[in-house]
């Protein structure tokens, strides 16, 4: 695991774009796991200013995100597709019907999270997938308690979570119950993974993720497992672990 310490938010989203730049260039084909939260923002945000100036192309790059909320459509404000085509998509050259994302009002939701999982694998698997965490330390939605083996399915999301994300809506009672997430299975299949980690609210979360045992009450130590994680975390969510850096 190979942990590179940033000065600060601006900082992790330049070394995770430059990171990912990378991989956009030299690869003839790519599937990108992306993942959506306050996290990624600057990220994207550095990719849309390379596009620009440098005109890097997605033509070729195929993306997979990690949820969506149960019950709203893709056109709802909230959904995270939504939030894709505003904060990444409208504003590079991927063609849109390579960005995939599950479909949150579907009337079948369980049909949808076998159809996503195949989706994904007949696609080759993602070769990177972008991941942020929770404070209570799940990845994708998938919260405390969920088993490391699960594919994508549909999840109760937790009080926390839900709490957390109530910044997006106009009150807390609109933040939806349910999501459809990518499961544990699902992102450990991913080759590589870059974990982005920033601010003093994740640092009890980096601690519990670096130093405690691999358990699926904390989602993301399995992480620990994966032969090819780079996490990048700014100073602030370093901030207990001097001795580990
Ligand atoms: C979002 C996702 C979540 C977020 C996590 C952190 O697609 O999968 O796991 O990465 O909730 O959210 P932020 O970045 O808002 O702190």
């Amino acid at each position: 695991m190979n942990v590179i310490e940033v000065k600060d938010y601006q900082e992790m989203s330049k070394r995770a774009a430059a990171y990912i730049l990378e991989k956009v260039r030299h690869s003839k084909k790519l599937n990108l796991g992306l993942a959506t939260g306050g996290t990624p923002i600057g990220t994207y945000q550095n990719l849309i200013e390379d596009h620009n100036e440098n005109h890097t192309s997605y033509k070729d790059v195929t993306t997979f995100n990690l949820d969506e909320y149960a019950g709203i459509s893709g056109d709802d404000p909230n959904s995270y597709r939504y939030f894709m085509n505003h904060q990444l998509f409208n504003h590079i050259d991927i063609d849109k019907s390579n960005t995939y994302i599950p479909q949150g009002d579907a009337c079948d939701l369980k049909k949808e999270c076998t159809d996503y999982e195949k989706l994904v694998s007949d696609h080759g698997g993602v070769d990177l997938q972008i991941l942020g965490i929770g404070s209570n330390g799940h990845i994708g939605f998938n919260e405390p308690g969920t088993s490391f083996e699960s594919n994508t399915h549909i999840v109760e999301l937790a009080q926390s979570t839900r709490e957390a994300n109530a910044r997006y809506f106009s009150s807390f009672e609109d933040v939806p119950k349910k999501a459809v997430t990518m499961g544990i299975a699902t992102i450990m299949k991913s080759r590589e993974i870059l974990l982005l980690i920033s601010g003093e609210n994740k640092k009890e979360a980096l601690s519990q993720f670096l130093h405690n045992e691999v358990t699926e009450s904390f989602p993301a130590s399995i992480l620990r497992n994966h032969p090819n994680v780079t996490i990048i975390a700014d100073k602030a969510a370093l901030a207990n672990e001097k001795v580990y850096i």
